[in-house]
């Protein structure tokens, strides 16, 4: 058996690890092959490969990024995207294929799989662990343990000058790494895509933590947006899944604030920072045993799965499921966190 590999979408912590399981136990347990696809499904497109083996792995497992590279190309928007698929498993006799990626593409792989007979198996990953399949994926423990850094070490500097300081971090549909960092590292407010926030009210519990003679640390998502009436048109922008959102939200924030309060404010935009370097323990850990059970899928021929975490099990569930619903925040935790607020 030979088994193709590849990683699409935004990088994330973790993806080498879950490949190294993957080759390890592939190689040491059941004999595969393997054989490297070249920047998600643009490698199997085009005919792009790369050398996969258990010398290719060694020393992986820390390392952030993905060796295969990635791209968030999409064979079914691509002339004759599938049959040149086919054409090129055909000619590196690529008998199944192991696609790591978020919801576009397990999407494919999913399509692929149901509609073409092409042999599939998922791994979920993604920072913005917004996939409702999965209790969690990879990469995320490391966005949010990146992101509680930052918010710890702008405290200190928060203080020495008094100052409000808004952290942008990643999460354009959901609001986990917000909602996650911001209760690890205690900020004065969290604000989420999933509930439009007053800014006001934001202003309120600015004030109130300056007349506790603390300086406020605001931690805001990147596709939170103010209720509205409380932006002005030219602030919007529409993302590429055509969600209408505000560009800039953690800068447009701190201007209201100052304008608002007459307090100074300052924005820290965390961006990649979150995604690049190495994964934490518990991504490893998570990572490793997805890669350990998609190679177990493959040796049952679960075609159509995708691996998951459910409390402490790895399961498989459909691959059609990664896509089915985005995981957002629950009211309820949100309200729970909101007791810091002010
Ligand atoms: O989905 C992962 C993610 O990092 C999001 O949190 C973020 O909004 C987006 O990707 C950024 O994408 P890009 O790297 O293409 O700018």
């Amino acid at each position: 058996m030979r088994v193709g590999v590849l990683t699409g979408g935004g990088d994330c912590p973790g993806l080498n690890a879950v490949m190294r399981a993957v080759v390890r136990k592939g190689v040491q347990a059941y004999g595969y092959d393997f054989t490297g696809f070249r920047d998600g499904w643009r490698g199997p497109l085009d005919g792009e490969t790369v050398r996969l083996d258990i010398p290719a792995v060694r020393g992986m497992l820390p390392r952030g990024g993905t060796i295969l590279g990635s791209s968030r190309t999409n064979p079914f928007k691509e002339e004759d995207g599938v049959r040149r698929i086919k054409d090129n498993l055909a000619k590196y006799e690529v008998d199944a294929l192991v696609a790591i990626g978020g919801e576009d593409t397990l999407g494919v792989a999913a399509r692929l799989t149901d509609e073409y007979g092409i042999r599939c198996v998922g791994v979920p990953k993604t920072i913005d662990n917004d996939l409702s399949a999965t209790d969690y994926t990879f990469g995320f423990n490391t966005a949010v343990t990146v992101a509680t850094e930052a918010i710890d070490r702008l405290h200190t500097t928060a203080e020495s000058h008094m100052r409000v300081l808004v952290v942008e971090v990643m999460g354009r549909h959901a609001g986990w790494i917000a909602l996650h960092s911001g209760l690890a590292g205690g900020a004065n407010c969290i604000l989420i895509p999933e509930q439009r926030f007053d800014v006001e009210e934001v202003c309120g519990w600015v004030t109130s933590r300056f007349q506790a003679s603390y300086a406020p640390i605001v931690v805001v998502a990147e596709g939170a947006m103010p209720k509205d009436g409380q932006m002005v048109l030219k602030d919007e922008t529409t993302d590429s899944f055509g969600h209408v959102r505000l560009s800039g939200v953690g800068e447009w924030l701190a201007k209201e604030i100052e304008s608002r309060t007459g307090k100074e404010a300052r924005t820290t935009v965390l961006g990649h920072v979150q995604r690049g370097g190495t994964p934490t323990a518990f991504d490893r850990w998570l990572a490793t045993r997805f890669g350990l059970h998609a190679i177990d899928a493959v040796r049952d021929e679960a075609w159509g799965s995708m691996v998951a975490l459910r409390g402490t099990d790895v399961v498989r569930v459909p691959l059609a499921k990664a896509t089915e619903k985005l995981k957002t925040v629950d009211p309820a935790l949100y309200e729970e966190a909101g007791v810091f607020f002010g």
